[in-house]
């Protein structure tokens, strides 16, 4: 008798499990946390952010210690990074000691955060940083994961290095790729090392960089909806870049050696919604949504397939600090604006689930703008005073191909740029005057998908009882817990009568 109780109820737990925590072999939901922005949005509002959208993996540039103090008991495991500029010092053991001491200690006994890898650099191999990194990665590496080792948190924490994927010399087909033959000895070391170690090969990929670099790229290729010129590779046919490049790494890690079936997880994934022709709102949700539900549905690639991907999306949240080197669309890889509002309708968890819910709490400064004024100032000043506030703010949507270029005429660009500089600077005295030509307005002026924003409220300039996020879904969580268990306890009860 007793025995059958156990045994029912052991069923019926694990049903509650299944319910409660839906298909137990995806992947947990990853998104990269970064934070060049002129406002970052509270860490706080950020962490209520990634758990009222059921986000349970972060990972991070660097170690910040009010970013990384904010996912203390959040339940979300945490990647944490160490900037390029860092590496030199860390060739050096004992800083390395230091650094680990001053950056996961204090969050492993106490405050506890899930941390689980440390990041060491950031795409270092990249060929525009002209070799700059190359002969001290290895041994960051290593001396960040001894560190580790030594303080007792190996087994829990592997360090790994993200890398772009041009660390790859791509072949005709993914079969073909190698590492690049320059870099080819330093990667064995690393791949080795990483593998000896139980730590993953973490690789970036950007089918919209491709598409960006390459003007025959084809386009249907970017995406996940089939391919009018698929890829044959012996056994393997490729109807998406995404799943070529993963394969291609696959198979440059067997290249140099028992590497192919290493645990491999993709550092950064995503799309821009500005900056560039094809970087708009239409192809993000249709590259991000393609790819949730490619990876959701586990199938793998054709060299893993029924295989779960690890994977971290970029970006949570657009950085309008970001260098635009690279290109105008730097600023706006985030699903969420600046103010954590979704930018479009996209479900994390695959085709047809709940779409993006938005920050909570946040406060904004006045719903003022500062546009261009005809009627006033020095008319000759304005194409400086334009420079000017774009060279101190960001006006990556003016240009061509961009959210705003179809919808302005020059005085609407000048306006543009006078409020992108009036809300960098909290609308401060003075900010809006432009040697006359600048208004200050409470009209909003945004036109068609050129929106011109308001500014968030920065905490220091807010007082201090805001951004509260949190108790409502801990209470949401707790109250769920003891519902199922009420459930449980009452069925099992009537059971056994
Ligand atoms: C953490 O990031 C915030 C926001 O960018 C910044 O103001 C702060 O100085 C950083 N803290 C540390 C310790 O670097
Ligand atoms: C790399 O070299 C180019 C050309 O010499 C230079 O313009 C650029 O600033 C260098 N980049 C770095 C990161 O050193
Ligand atoms: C890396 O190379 C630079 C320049 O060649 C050299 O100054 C530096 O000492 C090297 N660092 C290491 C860790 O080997
Ligand atoms: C507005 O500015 C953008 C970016 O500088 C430029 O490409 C565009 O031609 C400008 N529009 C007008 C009407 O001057």
């Amino acid at each position: 008798m007793k025995l059958r109780y156990f045994l029912h109820l052991s069923l019926y737990a694990i049903i509650l499990y299944v319910l409660r925590f839906g298909s137990l072999q995806s992947e947990a939901l990853g998104v990269n946390w970064g934070i060049q922005a002129s406002h970052p949005l509270p860490p706080s509002v950020v962490v209520q952010l990634l758990k009222s959208n059921g986000i349970s993996k972060v990972k991070l540039f660097d170690a910040n210690s009010s970013v990384v103090s904010a996912l203390v008991n959040s339940d979300i495991e945490v990647m944490v990074g160490i900037p390029n500029d860092l590496l030199s010092g860390l060739t050096n053991p004992s800083k390395a000691v230091s650094w680990v001491q001053t950056n996961i200690s204090p969050y492993m006994s106490s405050n506890v955060v899930d941390i689980k890898y440390v990041a060491v650099g950031n795409e270092p191999f990249l060929t525009s940083y002209n070799g700059s990194y190359l002969n001290i990665t290895y041994s960051a590496l290593v001396n960040i994961q001894s560190a580790l080792n030594a303080a007792g948190y190996g087994g829990k924490i592997k360090a790994t290095v993200p890398m772009n994927a041009d660390v790859i010399q791509g072949g005709d087909a993914p079969s073909a790729s190698i590492f690049r033959s320059e870099i080819s000895a330093l990667m064995t070391q690393i791949v080795q090392f990483l593998n000896q170690n139980g730590a993953p090969y973490t690789i970036n990929i950007y089918p919209f960089i491709s598409l960006h670099e390459d003007s025959n790229f084809p386009v249907d290729y970017a995406f996940f909806e089939g391919s009018q010129t698929p890829i044959k590779d012996g056994a393997f046919t490729y109807e998406n870049v995404f799943d070529a490049s993963f394969d291609s790494l696959i198979a440059s890690l067997a290249a140099i050696g028992p590497y192919g079936s290493m645990k491999i997880i993709v550092g950064e994934i995503g799309w821009p919604t500005d900056g560039d022709v094809n970087a708009n709102v239409d192809y993000a949700k249709k590259f991000n949504q393609g790819f949730l539900n490619h990876v959701r549905s586990n199938v793998g690639t054709p060299r893993r397939p029924s295989t779960a991907i690890d994977f971290y999306l970029f970006s949570l949240i657009d950085e309008d600090l970001k260098s635009i080197r690279p290109g105008n669309f730097e600023p706006h890889w985030g699903i969420f604006e600046f103010d954590g509002k979704p930018k479009y309708e996209l479900s994390l968890s695959g085709a047809n689930g709940q779409v993006l819910v938005q920050a909570s709490g946040v406060k904004y400064l006045t719903a003022e703008w500062c546009i261009y004024n005809p009627n006033g100032g020095d008319k000759s000043k304005l194409g400086d005073s334009i420079t000017y506030a774009c060279e101190n703010s960001d006006c990556t949507s003016l240009g061509y191909g961009s959210s705003c270029n179809p919808y302005l005429d020059a005085a609407g660009n000048a306006s543009y740029a006078f409020n992108q500089y009036f809300q960098r600077n909290d609308q401060g005295p003075g900010t809006c005057d432009f040697n006359g030509l600048g208004q200050v307005v409470t009209k909003n002026p945004s036109k068609g998908s050129c929106e011109f924003m308001i500014q968030i409220l920065e905490p220091s300039l807010a007082g201090s009882d805001q951004f509260n996020g949190g108790g409502l879904s801990r209470l949401w969580e707790t109250s769920t817990s003891v519902i199922l268990t009420l459930i449980f306890m009452t069925s099992f009860f009537l059971w056994s009568i």
